[in-house]
């Protein structure tokens, strides 16, 4: 079979599509589709009972969402955050200033927030506008309500391997990587991408987790040869189906966080070239998201998360796990020991 017959075989939605690492030798692998929506649904099937648990105890742990202007993709992430909310069983608050509010009238409603007993996390949509300083309005969330895990204090533990909050989408990664069972012990992990929300806290966990780590950024040398040294690649750097299937070991591990809109035909016939449902997709909506990892990974990696359906999910099911954490740890209850998310 060609390769593009193969590709158009594969169904890498349902589960599974065919790498080539062995194709040379006429020995098919399966490419694992690694479904971050599935990992998400157990859990919030753990988060549920934790929250009834809580619920008998007369608690109802409660995230305030603060949304500045009115940027579009922000806005999706707040909403989809807030839904998971209600859908959970939790209370949610959504305060949404305009575009022009100042960095100290900004800095009074966190401040009231801190203040709010019926508030057990807070989280700042980022970016913030340019005129408004973003790391003063950081710094300014009570700790202990930083379920984003972006406060210094809780960065700091972060990097001293104390138990903390952590920044949801890294943390989500490493339960998607742990329940997947993929080895990190010894691996070479390749993070692509440095930014404060996701490369270097993914780094810091990949660290702890006893993987060789190195992050690569836009000055890295030859990063197609740096990045097909790895066992696992974390690709977080925003640029829509950057990595090639040529900067891929064949068999490695491969998780794209990444989320781009995609609508431009051109971009999209390359993109989904050897994925005939997914262009007709776009020709259809003419719009379509792609990761940072293009399509065609998925016949050279062992394994691969989805776009959509991958990290994304992740990112708010630990926001949730991190508001009923911090709602334990404020009022001094330990974390239960049946709970399998790691915190
Ligand atoms: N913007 C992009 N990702 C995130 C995130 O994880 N948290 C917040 N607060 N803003 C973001």
């Amino acid at each position: 079979m060609t390769d593009a017959g193969r590709r158009q075989n594969t169904l890498p939605y349902l589960g599974f599509c065919y790498h080539s690492a062995f194709a040379k030798r006429g020995v098919l692998l399966p490419t694992r589709i690694l479904s971050g929506s599935a990992i998400r649904d157990q859990i919030y099937a753990e988060l549920s009972s934790e929250i009834s648990a809580l619920a008998s105890a007369g608690i109802r742990p409660g995230l305030a969402a603060v949304l500045v202007g009115d940027n579009p993709a922000s806005k999706v992430y707040v909403n989809s955050k807030i839904a998971a909310c209600e859908k959970l069983g939790l209370a949610s608050i959504q305060v949404a200033p305009p575009a022009t509010i100042t960095t100290s009238q900004l800095l009074a409603i966190v401040d009231d927030l801190n203040r709010r007993d019926d508030v057990d996390g807070i989280l700042v949509q980022l970016p913030l506008p340019s005129h408004v300083d973003t790391k003063k309005i950081l710094e300014a969330v009570d700790p202990a309500k930083d379920v984003d895990g972006f406060h210094p204090l809780n960065v700091g533990h972060l990097v001293a391997g104390r138990p903390t909050l952590v920044p949801c989408t890294p943390a989500g990664v490493m339960e998607l990587l742990r329940r997947s069972t993929i080895p990190l012990d010894g691996a070479n992990a390749v993070v692509v991408g440095r930014s404060d929300i996701v490369g270097k806290p993914m780094a810091l966990l990949l660290m702890h987790a006893n993987a060789t780590v190195t992050v690569c950024h836009s000055k890295t040398r030859d990063l197609p040869a740096t990045v097909r040294r790895a066992d696992l690649v974390i690709a977080a750097m925003g640029r829509p189906a950057m990595i090639t299937a040529d900067y891929i070991r064949p068999g490695a591990t491969v998780i794209d966080v990444g989320i781009n809109r995609v609508t431009d035909p051109s971009q999209a016939e390359n993109f989904f070239a050897n994925f005939p449902e997914r262009l007709a997709e776009f020709r259809a909506k003419s719009t379509a998201l792609v990761g940072d990892v293009h399509p065609d990974v998925a016949g050279i990696a062992g394994a691969l998360t989805p776009v959509p359906g991958g990290v994304g999910p992740l990112t708010i099911a630990m926001l949730l796990s991190n508001t009923v954490k911090a709602s334990r740890l404020r009022r001094g209850l330990r974390t239960p020991t049946a709970v399998a998310v790691q915190r």
